[in-house]
């Protein structure tokens, strides 16, 4: 007999301080509406109609903390300076509507913007060896000072992050950005310390940058973080290929302080190894004992990128809401972050809830030339 699980999309959450009214997140989305690394009243108003609109969590677009190297356009938003008091309001808006919100803060490493890739050289970007991808260069090579500052930068971002009100903070691990480059061997070449054999050993950077955060915002501070096998651009990248791989991945940075981990993937069904249904969200939550969030092609028919290569419309689904809301209930995962959808339509999460799919709008890359 068909049953109906949409309703255990629709149970609370809570985890330290962070308490969600349910556990559909909004996911960080780049959206290029802020010149200058400010956002407009149109990216508050954006962020404010998906509340309303019934999430339970938003993660921001990726934001730049205070260092230079670490923003590859001016379009994408700053976390630092006065551009913080815009948030602050985005912040206290998405409060007044019941959701919760969550800065996903950002370093491109030593990769270009992948819609722009004029906006900024490869020789103004830093990287762990000098490579974005295998035998691809990209940025130049950081000293251990460099490292250092990135990491301070991060941190920074976090106490910003907690004295703005916000619920928690995330750090894009995953998509072959800074940290991703560190951790994967085709971009890890490095000699010292932050590099090695192991993915152990390569998880350094990320360890001892969340470390650092986890004494500066305190215990009940609540910290994601993303990680993705997948690279922009690379779909068959895997940074480990085992289960004990990836649980010499994630422990070490659950360790550090981690709480949630937000497991990227571009179709969330596919399962992570052999032998097993798990996604990665799946895998690192058994792993780990940590709650995890999964994404990827919830509600829509293409996956994100080949949306790009195909430019056509993706349909709404409501199979893979089904879907996710089954393997929800059975706890292999705790949260389920929606992305294009939800640029497609501010009321994904009250529409579904009420059972409106056929009110679904469907998603096109064209929606990312406005904000709905
Ligand atoms: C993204 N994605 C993304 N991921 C991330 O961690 N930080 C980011 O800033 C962005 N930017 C971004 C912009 C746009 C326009 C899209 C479509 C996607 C990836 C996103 O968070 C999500 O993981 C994927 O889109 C897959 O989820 P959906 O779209 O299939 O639900």
């Amino acid at each position: 007999m068909f049953t109906d699980l949409i309703d255990v999309l629709f149970k609370p959450f809570e985890y330290k301080s962070l308490k969600l009214h349910n556990r559909l997140a909004m996911a960080p989305m780049t959206r290029y509406f802020s010149p200058g690394g400010h956002p407009t009243t149109d990216v508050a108003e954006y962020y404010l109609r998906r509340a309303r609109g019934g999430v339970g969590l938003i993660v921001t677009e990726a934001l730049s903390p205070d260092r230079e190297v670490a923003r590859n356009h001016d379009d994408i938003p700053w976390f630092h300076g006065e551009r913080r008091e815009a948030w602050e309001k985005i912040v206290d808006g998405v409060h007044e509507s019941g959701a919760a919100i969550a800065p996903q803060i950002w370093h491109p490493g030593g990769a270009r913007d992948f819609t722009f890739p004029d906006a900024k050289l490869s020789d103004d970007l830093e990287s762990p060896s000098g490579f974005y991808g295998p035998e691809v260069l990209g940025g130049r090579e950081m000293t251990e000072e460099d490292i250092a500052d990135a990491s301070a930068s991060f941190v920074r971002s976090a106490v910003d992050a907690k004295a703005r009100g916000f619920d928690a903070l995330e750090f894009h691990g995953g998509h072959g950005y800074l940290f991703d480059q560190f951790f994967w061997d085709a971009t890890n070449k490095r000699g010292d310390r932050y590099g090695g054999a192991s993915i152990g050993e390569r998880a350094r950077f990320a360890t001892e940058t969340i470390r650092a955060t986890r004494e500066a915002v305190g215990e009940d501070f609540v910290l994601l973080f993303r990680i993705s096998q997948w690279k922009t651009k690379m779909y068959d990248a895997r940074i480990v290929h085992s289960p004990a791989e990836l649980e010499q991945w994630v422990q070490p940075l659950a360790d550090a302080g981690v709480d949630i981990f937000d497991c990227s993937q571009r179709r969330y069904w596919e399962p992570e190894f052999d032998g097993s249904d798990l996604n990665l969200a799946g895998w690192t939550k058994k792993l780990t004992g940590c709650p995890t969030m999964t994404v990827g092609s919830i509600g829509l028919a293409t996956d994100v990128m080949t949306d790009i290569e195909t430019n056509e419309l993706s349909a709404p689904t409501p199979a893979t809401i089904q879907g996710v809301a089954e393997r929800l209930e059975r706890g292999e995962f705790d949260l389920v972050a929606v992305g294009r959808a939800m640029i497609a339509d501010p009321d994904w999460a009250i529409k579904v809830r009420e059972r409106r799919f056929r009110d679904l709008t469907a998603y096109s890359v064209e929606l990312t030339k406005t904000l709905v």
